[in-house]
């Protein structure tokens, strides 16, 4: 796991060679401390240069080894040793030195980085905090304030940025190893007690207090309830103001806490299934692995609303031309003039120039007759969407994929309409479409394995976190969307208010609670989906009771603020009001309070007082039992999926890991207890019913998220 080799006569040259990332598992830091003692122990060697196979020097510490005890040598002691020796280390780093990486390259003497390595601390993102005297060894070397941010950001900054902060003392476009070496030869005679990161004194601004104190609230507020960030500044805080043996250990001591934190068991999670996400599986039996994408090199947008134009954007920016289609003259110049506004901002943003010449904007379909890729975004109306779809289908070439951002829709039904059935498939963004990370890959029943290749790696390309789910109402996000929304509703009748509800939802971790969300998204769209599904308007039959509907509990609360012309932020008012259209400042509405008190006293309901942890249980467990029914129906092939829609779509707090990694955390047990009294309480809720996969589960003793895979194999895919 670490090979050793002497070069130009003198030095040691010890690789790391543990694919893919050389992370340093307990084999690893055996394999560093032979070699390094065999390097310090040899007379012939004079420097020792420290490099990882393949290109990569070190991902860090072995995230899956965090579950057991520990095996082998302990790192801490490993690097002091390092750090200690008589003889020069460098350390050669390529593609990337993260976490226990670049605590390793901190206490190697010299560091020469390649012009396109990454470096970081990325720990805080995995819970926990640099623990191998990342925390100490830093900022000693940049200073407080940069090894503030970089620490409890986890952020990864590039080798040039690395080289003007102090990290690397060179950086190189030649072979990092090599130059490295050279490095070694010349660095023989110098003195290293000034090299000895752990022996310097921390630079210290003279505004400590104040700085960390600034740093603290910006945490409070940005991430609310996560507990490393807030960690790491008192780690940072020991390094400013104890010696380095005391400040390892308070380092070590903060690390004791966070270590097997359910935060940091969350964010690992999380981890691992962002990756697992990706590996998708057909009921052929093709997947991710032995099926190749086709290579897509032009693409269209049709639409250019709301989610067009950050399609347009997205994949324009990496690169694919893209010709962007309206229904009308006018439509077209506004969509024109909005996605060329957004490109050149982003391509400010990001430093490069904007690819406005990948851009053309058309009326006509027919000039789409040569692309590879259409992706469908015109309005949420299936007859309008099969017109476009067989017009596709008859100027498009054969070959070109047809693509729609329905959010709910049949994909089936649209693929019926075509000549290529098999081409078919939803690519399903999130809006703005040119920032959300969500993608909802949406496999219709004759979407062919290559279809399905593409559409995923086309999201990769975009920068997206694309996830493979089956075709049904809402997919899997939007479906389980409904009875979370459903309970928010219900607990309003029952006596709470939006506020009450959002700032339960809000203290448990999402950015905002399910009623500033709505404000936010409009509420006229789920107005006009209920219409059209028969919950609500002129069609529905008036002699039918209002809070029943299509043989369940309705709660028509939404549908009357919809109907005072309350569409939510872009009105100025909604759930809450703001102080203009467009405004985002949420107050409390006593408009909203009247109204609520006026229909609980219509419907004879005696409000009662709500528990923010009914709210919890009632959103989150009502949210997760339907995840439960999605696995059943084979919908999302596993949890890890669902919690990853939700992790990047729909901003469930990373910390807590994804609504069903949520519901193994509380308890599979309690989760069901709790749902079995709720919909004893509500038994027209059918939500609410525990969901049989769920009963299955805990009667098995609640296998951890990771096997639930095992229970539902017998049951059938639609992927
Ligand atoms: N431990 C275990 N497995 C790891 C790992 C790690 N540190 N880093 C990556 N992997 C695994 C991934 O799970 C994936 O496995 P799979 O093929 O079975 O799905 C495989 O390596 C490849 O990873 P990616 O798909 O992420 O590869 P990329 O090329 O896209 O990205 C990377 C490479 C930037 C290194 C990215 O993997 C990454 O960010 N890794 C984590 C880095 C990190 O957070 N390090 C800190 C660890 S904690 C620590 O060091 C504690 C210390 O302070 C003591
Ligand atoms: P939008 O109303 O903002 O935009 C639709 C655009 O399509 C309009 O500009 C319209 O002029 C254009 N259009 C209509 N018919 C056309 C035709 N025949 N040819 C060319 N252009 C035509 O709608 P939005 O919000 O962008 O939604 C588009 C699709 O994306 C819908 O299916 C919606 O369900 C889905 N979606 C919407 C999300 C959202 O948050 N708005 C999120 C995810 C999906």
């Amino acid at each position: 796991m670490a090979r050793y080799e002497l070069v130009k006569r003198s030095v040691a040259l010890i690789t790391l060679t543990n694919p893919p990332v050389n992370a340093l598992s307990s084999a690893v830091r055996h394999g560093i401390a032979k070699t390094m003692e065999r390097a310090l122990s040899d007379p012939k060697v004079t420097a020792v240069v420290i490099c990882g196979e393949n290109g990569r020097f070190c991902g860090g510490a072995d995230i899956r080894e965090f579950a057991g005890p520990l095996r082998g040598p302990p790192l801490v002691p490993l690097l002091d040793l390092i750090e200690a020796g008589e003889k020069p280390v460098v350390a050669a780093i390529e593609g990337v030195a993260l976490g226990g990486g670049l605590e390793l390259a901190l206490v190697c003497h010299y560091r020469i980085a390649h012009f396109k390595a990454r470096l970081g601390l990325p720990e805080v993102t995995l819970g926990i905090l640099p623990a191998a005297g990342g925390t100490q060894r830093l900022p000693r070397l940049i200073g407080i304030p940069a090894a503030l941010e970089l620490i409890t950001t986890g952020r990864h900054v590039s080798a040039q940025e690395a080289l003007k902060l102090g990290i690397v003392d060179q950086v190189t476009e030649q072979n990092a190893c090599e130059v490295a070496v050279e490095f070694a030869l010349r660095a023989i005679a110098k003195p290293l007690s000034s090299r000895r990161l752990s022996s310097l004194t921390t630079p210290c601004p003279p505004n400590l207090d104040a700085l960390l104190e600034a740093v603290t609230m910006q945490i409070q507020k940005k991430a609310r309830g996560v507990m490393a960030p807030l960690a790491c500044v008192q780690a940072v805080r020991a390094a400013a103001t104890m010696p380095y043996s005391q400040g390892i250990k308070r380092e070590s001591e903060l690390m004791a806490t966070l270590f097997h934190s359910g935060q940091a068991r969350a964010l690992q999670y999380c981890f691992f299934a962002e990756r697992t996400a990706g590996k998708w599986t057909l009921p052929s039996g093709a997947q991710w692995n032995d099926t190749k994408p086709r290579e897509i090199r032009s693409a269209a947008v049709i639409g250019l609303g709301t989610m067009g134009r950050g399609i347009a954007v997205s994949l324009a920016r990496v690169g694919i031309p893209v010709i962007a289609v309206e229904s009308d003259k006018k439509l077209l110049e506004t969509g024109r003039q909005m996605v060329i506004g957004m490109l050149e901002r982003d391509a400010k943003r990001r430093g490069v120039s904007a690819s406005l010449n990948l851009l053309k904007f058309t009326l006509s379909l027919e000039d789409l007759k040569d692309v590879d890729l259409v992706i469908e975004a015109v309005f949420e109306d299936m007859a309008l969407k099969k017109s476009v779809f067989r017009e596709l289908s008859k100027v498009c070439r054969p070959a070109t994929l047809l693509c729609t951002n329905t959010s709910g829709l049949d994909v089936d039904a649209l693929a019926g309409v075509t000549d290529r059935p098999q081409l078919v498939i939803g690519m399903h963004f999130f809006s703005p479409a040119h920032v959300m990370k969500l993608l909802e890959v949406v496999c219709g029943p004759r979407s062919s394995s290559e279809t399905v290749a593409t559409a995923m790696s086309l999201g990769k390309r975009m920068g997206k976190v694309s996830v493979a789910v089956g075709n049904c109402p809402g997919f899997v996000g939007n479906r389980m969307l409904k009875p979370y929304s459903d309970q928010a509703s219900f607990l309003l009748e029952e006596g709470a208010t939006p506020e009450q509800i959002d700032k339960a939802l809000e203290d448990f971790g999402f950015a905002m609670g399910v009623f500033r969300m709505s404000d936010l998204a409009g509420l006229d769209v789920g107005w006009r989906v209920r219409k059209e599904s028969g919950l609500t308007g002129p069609d529905v039959d008036p002699k039918n009771p209002p809070r029943w509907r299509q043989g369940r509990k309705y709660c028509p609360i939404p549908d009357m603020v919809c109907e005072q012309g309350r569409f939510g932020q872009k009105t100025g008012r909604g759930w809450y009001v703001y102080d203009k259209p467009g405004g985002t400042n949420a107050k409390p509405d006593p408009l909203i309070q009247n109204l609520l008190e006026t229909y609980r006293s219509r419907y004879g309901i005696k409000p009662r007082n709500i528990t923010d942890q009914e709210i919890i249980e009632r959103c989150l467990f009502a949210l997760a039992n339907e995840g439960f029914r999605i696995l059943e129906d084979g919908i999302a092939a596993r949890p890890e999926d669902i919690d990853v829609i939700y992790l990047f779509g729909y901003g469930f707090p990373r910390h807590r890991g994804g609504p069903m990694f949520y519901a193994s955390m509380v308890g599979l047990q309690r989760v069901l207890e709790r749902l079995e009294h709720y919909h004893q309480a509500h038994p027209d809720v059918p939500h609410l019913e525990p969901s049989p996969l769920l009963k299955k589960l805990v009667a098995c003793g609640s296998p951890p998220v990771q096997k639930w895979r095992e229970h539902i194999k017998t049951m059938h895919s639609h992927l």
